[in-house]
């Protein structure tokens, strides 16, 4: 018998990229996905614990499930990714409601623990991960069915996501994700070429590689002798080679980390056109002392120079970052720099957070932690900065013409579609002729900080 999942998905796009991996098993067991809570059998939680407010809204949900469950006990409830990892079976007892918990490491047993679960009646639970060095023994998707595996949200089919490396072996002082995510452990090129060849065919035109530290990708498998090194790196390899993915308008990655970050893959950038002309490449702080701290590896003026070699290859490249202010120790003085660092790069967009210590982390154990009010001015202060930054581009935009991807439809008003510039910047445009999956030139008209408008610039040159 046919039964509904509901998917609710927090956190980052590795967690979106599990999610419809473990869709894809599931409707193997003959699951379909429902959005409507009413009629779901399963609940499928798959959770964030980068900061606490992400492991907060976890537990509260779980809170509403246990109510939900009191009056349809049949219902079952998966908790996974990176809270179900670092809390496992802490978890399990402190929320009984839970029939089955899997670490991001494991998701390929949900199947059978879903199976147990239902079985036994009892809780299910697997965490942990692959040791260094094994191989990954399967892709985000199916490999064998050659079929095109299913989006969580539909909406968005033109963007699919391609994981090329799991875990991190950075620890930055502040981060969990080493612990929820294991070491790094890359996935083999062939596989992940012939995964992208699929998404294409079945649609796909832009392609996000995946990984929570993208540029050391392959290094693992140079080391273990499965793979040449080359002049340029494994990771600029690997992207030459998706990129000529026939049908494939757009290749973007993500995350980098300014450490691993090299020449060849800012000179990529001037050669390939189909990379666009962004980047996402977070600092977390503008001051040596605080990035020495956090064990980020690189100096403020070692991240300046790989800014330069992307702007020397592209000079209008649009970059984005990640903060974090109020990291334990920082002082006025040492956010200031941060406030510098943003006027001085010109990013398009950033993302600010507050530190949230987390257990386990070498952050978490140092003195110097600050007060939530100190947090919260300096974040206000600057994503003020930035929004005025960002006010600023979107005005110097208007009147240019430019590629715009167009990425989906707005369901609540037809006839309006959202896509991207080859700079990142989402775009709204009307047309009463369907736009999805095309890349077409658009006169940016106006816009405010989080989107441009625009109309289709062919049409203006047929009045
Ligand atoms: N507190 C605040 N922000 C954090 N990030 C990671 N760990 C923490 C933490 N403990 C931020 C970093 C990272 C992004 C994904 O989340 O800026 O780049
Ligand atoms: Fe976390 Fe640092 Fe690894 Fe990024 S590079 S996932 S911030 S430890």
């Amino acid at each position: 018998m046919t039964r509904k999942v509901h998917v609710e998905t927090w956190g980052c796009q590795m967690n979106v990229a599990d999610s419809e991996k473990m869709l894809s098993l599931l409707q193997g067991m003959d699951y379909v996905l429902t959005e409507d809570e009413k009629e779901a059998d399963l609940f499928l939680l798959n959770t964030c614990h980068i900061r606490e407010k992400a492991k907060h809204k976890v537990i509260s949900r779980l809170g509403m499930l246990r109510e939900m469950k009191k009056q349809r006990p049949g219902v079952q409830i998966a908790v996974t990714g990176c809270v179900a990892q670092a809390e496992g079976a802490k978890l399990l007892k402190e929320a009984p409601q839970i029939d089955v918990l899997v670490g991001p490491g494991k998701i390929d047993e949900l199947p059978a623990l879903i199976q147990k679960s239902t079985v036994e009646g009892t809780a299910a639970m697997a965490t942990g991960f692959n040791k260094p060095g094994d191989e990954l023994k399967r892709g985000h998707h199916d490999h064998n069915t050659g079929t095109v595996p299913p989006t969580l949200t539909g909406k968005n089919e033109v963007t699919r996501f391609v994981n090329i490396i799991q875990g991190c072996n950075n620890f930055c002082t502040f981060c969990i994700v080493p612990f929820t995510r294991g070491r790094e452990i890359s996935r083999q090129p062939g596989e992940i070429l012939a995964e992208t060849r699929r998404l294409v065919e079945g649609g796909a035109r832009e392609v996000m590689l995946l990984g929570q530290n993208v540029n050391s990708y392959g290094l693992d498998l140079v080391e273990k002798g499965d793979l040449a090194a080359g002049n340029d790196g494994p990771f600029v390899e690997l992207l030459r080679q998706v990129a000529n993915t026939p049908g494939l308008q757009r290749l973007r990655f993500t995350t980098s980390n300014p450490h691993d970050f090299t020449r060849p893959l800012a000179q990529l950038f001037a050669d390939d056109p189909r990379m666009g002309r962004y980047m996402h490449l977070p600092v977390q702080s503008g001051n040596d002392r605080v990035l020495e701290v956090m064990r980020r590896k690189v100096t403020v003026e070692e991240y300046r120079e790989r800014i330069r070699w992307l702007r020397d290859a592209v000079p209008d490249m649009a970059i984005s970052t990640d903060l974090i202010v109020g990291f334990p120790g920082e002082t006025d003085a040492e956010f200031e720099d941060t406030l510098k660092l943003v006027e001085e790069v010109q990013y398009s967009f950033i993302y600010a957070f507050k530190y949230s210590p987390r257990k386990g982390t070498a952050a978490a154990r140092m003195p110097g932690q600050l007060p939530e009010a100190v947090m919260d001015e300096r974040l206000a202060r600057l994503n003020a900065l930035q929004d005025s930054i960002t006010m600023r581009q979107t005005e110097a935009e208007c009147g240019a013409v430019r590629e715009v991807l167009f990425l989906y439809e707005s369901k609540k008003s037809p006839g309006v579609f959202y896509g991207r510039t080859e700079h990142f910047r989402l775009v709204r445009v009307e047309s009463s002729r369907p736009l999805v999956g095309e890349c077409l030139p658009v006169l940016i008209t106006g816009g405010n900080k989080t989107a441009l408008v625009g109309e289709l610039a062919d049409r203006i040159t047929l009045h």
